[in-house]
């Protein structure tokens, strides 16, 4: 097993990784946020079906009361609705503050229950249960929550650390493919952020050294949470191949994969860095093989025309002007602030006559 600490300004917590975890969950969270206590155990219809019992039997073992919370799986229940519905159902408990939820899933349930506890009783404990390849490298660790409205994705959330982050492999095994080729576009994207020699390694397989790759996402990832939880600055990183793959994904009604639209997200942005001079041609070449490798997409459905308006109402945008995260090679991933006006520029350099 790996175990990493993440430390930041409002909270310090480990994040584990490794197999059979979810029967050890209940004995790791003991050594936090030692029972008697109540935890509410929530999870999507499918992921309930295929790990539920066992994630439920090793809170019990280690003395939890547990209350299990259900709701239909899909971005479609990452709304303020489904949010309020495990709201009300803490308070019918009741939970306390001293109690705790955690969120057993991929994604959408962290951000759902993360979100939930954050505002419940203004805030409670909560574990991240990630079961898959996304959640574990990235939308598990970070305290970022958050449900979507019909403006665009994320738009109502908070920071809210978790208490503890337990990643069992095992759950990894039961991911649909193209659910798992998701998350490697996130695995990828750190690659090219910041960790060239990292990057080169994923020509071998990630599910060949599943855990060494995802301890090493999770290491970069709080490396970067730990400067900047507030994501004022460096974090930002993290948002490349977003600005567009938000787009592509909003533009899709959320039928695309948020791991594929980050990956044409990250090849457009790349591209554009190459027309600017500021990229190698032979990186831009290196991602896409990488990308292609995977099975992930790398040219946008959409043309500038459709992506801009939906980008110009992205909330990373401060103001005037919108902060770009634009590769200056493999592992060389700078911050760029560019007025709202240039964007049509860049989408043009970014998706035209490639
Ligand atoms: N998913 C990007 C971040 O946590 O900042």
């Amino acid at each position: 097993m790996h175990r990493l600490t993440v430390d930041t300004p409002s909270r310090r917590y480990d994040v584990c990784v490794g197999r059979g975890l979810l029967k050890e969950a209940g004995a790791l969270l003991s050594q936090v946020l030692p029972p008697p206590r109540r935890v509410c155990l929530a999870a999507d219809d499918q992921v309930w079906e295929l790990w539920g019992e066992q994630a439920e039997a090793g809170l019990r073992l280690a003395g939890y009361t547990v209350d299990v919370w259900r709701f239909p799986h899909g971005e479609g229940s990452k709304t303020p609705a489904t949010a309020l519905s495990l709201a009300e159902y803490l308070s019918s408990l009741p939970l306390t503050r001293t109690d705790c939820v955690a969120a057993l899933g991929g994604g959408v349930a962290g951000d759902i229950v993360g979100f939930a506890a954050a505002v419940y009783l203004r805030g409670i404990p909560v574990v991240q249960l990630p079961t898959t390849l996304l959640a574990a490298v990235d939308s598990s660790v970070g305290g970022k929550t958050g449900v979507d409205l019909p403006a665009g994705k994320n738009l109502l959330g908070a920071f809210h650390q978790p208490s503890l982050v337990v990643c069992d492999l095992d759950t990894l095994d039961t991911l649909p493919p193209a659910q798992f080729t998701d998350g490697c576009a996130e695995v990828i994207k750190y690659g090219v952020i910041g960790d060239r020699s990292f990057f080169f390694d994923l020509t071998e397989p990630i599910s060949r050294h599943m855990e060494a790759v995802i301890a090493r996402c999770v290491r970069m990832k709080r490396d970067i949470v730990a400067g900047d939880e507030r994501d004022t600055g460096a974090r930002q990183l993290l948002n490349l191949g977003h600005t567009i793959g938000h787009a592509v994904e909003k533009l899709s009604g959320y039928t695309r994969g948020h791991g594929s639209c980050v990956a044409i997200g990250m090849a457009a942005i790349t591209r554009a860095a190459v027309r600017r001079g500021l990229c190698p041609e032979a990186d831009l070449g290196a991602l896409l093989a990488m990308l292609e490798q995977y099975g992930l997409p790398t040219a946008c459905p959409y043309d500038g025309a459709a992506l801009l308006p939906v980008i110009a109402g992205d909330k990373k945008r401060a103001g005037s002007a919108i902060t770009l995260a634009v590769p200056h090679g493999i592992g060389d991933t700078r911050l760029v602030k560019v007025p709202v006006e240039t964007l049509p520029g860049w989408l043009q350099d970014a998706l035209e006559g490639w």
